[in-house]
C-alpha cells in the first residue's frame, strides 16, 4: 500500500489541551475534522514526566466516538494492558525500549483485543521495528525524545519514516505509519512526503488559535506533502 492510497489520519495530542476544559478541546477537534484522539500516559519512569492513566482514557472515552491512540510510555505497559483496554483505548502504542519483552506485549494487546502500536524512541534505528513489522497495526516514529509537547522536531525521523515507508510497501503492509512529537505545519508536509500516514499534533492544534483552523492547516501541509511525493 503506497503512502498516496493511505488515507491521511489526523490525531490531536490531549497532552498540549487544557486539562481543566478536555470537553471542549475534545468538541473542537471533532469539529476541525480530527480523525482520533492522542492519550499520552507517562510514568515518570519510562519519561522524565507524569501526566495521566486509565481513568482519565475512559472519561475522554465517554465523551467522543472519535479512535483513541493511547501512546504508553511507561516501564511496564504488560501490567496495563488490560486496564487501558477497559478505558476505551482502540489502540496501544507500547514502545521497543520498555522493560517488557515486546513479544510478550504484542501477544497481551492482541488478545485483549485493541490494535497494536509500536513506538521507537529517537535512538532506536527501524531495523529494531523490522521482527515485529508483521505482527502491529501501527508503528510510531518519535520526532521528539518523549516526555513532553511543545518540543523541535529532530530531523533524523525523517530518514528513518522514508526507510520505514520503503519496507512497509515493500511487504504490501497496511501498517500505519506514524510520526509523533514537533509536528508543525512545516513538519506536517515533510514527514507526509516521507511516508507517514498518521500525524500526532499537539502544540500545533492546542497551542493557540483556533483548533478548527489549526486542523485545517494541518490537513493541507499533510495533503501537500503526498502530492510533493508523487512521482
Ligand atoms: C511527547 C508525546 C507527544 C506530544 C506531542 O512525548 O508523545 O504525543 O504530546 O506534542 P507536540 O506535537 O507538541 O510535540
Ligand atoms: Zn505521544
Amino acid at each position: 500500500m503506497s503512502p498516496r492510497s493511505h488515507p491521511a489520519r489526523l490525531a490531536p495530542s490531549l497532552l498540549s489541551a487544557d486539562f481543566s476544559d478536555l470537553a471542549s478541546a475534545i468538541a473542537h477537534a471533532e469539529a476541525g475534522g480530527a480523525d482520533a484522539l492522542h492519550l499520552d500516559v507517562m510514568d515518570g519512569h519510562f519519561v522524565p514526566n507524569i501526566s495521566f492513566g486509565p481513568a482519565l482514557v475512559a472519561a475522554v472515552r465517554r465523551r467522543t466516538k472519535l479512535p483513541l491512540d493511547v501512546h504508553l510510555m511507561i516501564s511496564h505497559p504488560l501490567a496495563y494492558v488490560d486496564a487501558f483496554q477497559k478505558a476505551g483505548g482502540d489502540t496501544l502504542v507500547f514502545h521497543l525500549e520498555s522493560d517488557d519483552a515486546t513479544a510478550e506485549v504484542v501477544r497481551a494487546i492482541h488478545d485483549a483485543g485493541p490494535a497494536v502500536g509500536l513506538a521507537l524512541k529517537p535512538e532506536s534505528p527501524f531495523s529494531r521495528a523490522l521482527p515485529w513489522l508483521d505482527r502491529i497495526d501501527e508503528l510510531m516514529v518519535m520526532g521528539v525524545h518523549p516526555g513532553f509537547s511543545g518540543q523541535h522536531f529532530l530531523p533524523e525521523a525523517l530518514p528513518k519514516l522514508a526507510e520505514a515507508r520503503a519496507e512497509i510497501d515493500r511487504r504490501d503492509s497496511a501498517v500505519e505509519l506514524a510520526i509523533d512529537g514537533g509536528v508543525t505545519h512545516e513538519v506536517a508536509r515533510a514527514t507526509s512526503r516521507a511516508g507517514a500516514t498518521f500525524f500526532v499534533c499537539g502544540n500545533s492544534v492546542f497551542s493557540g488559535g483556533s483548533v478548527e483552523e489549526n486542523l485545517r492547516a494541518l490537513r493541507a501541509a499533510v495533503d501537500g506533502g503526498r502530492t510533493d511525493a508523487l512521482p
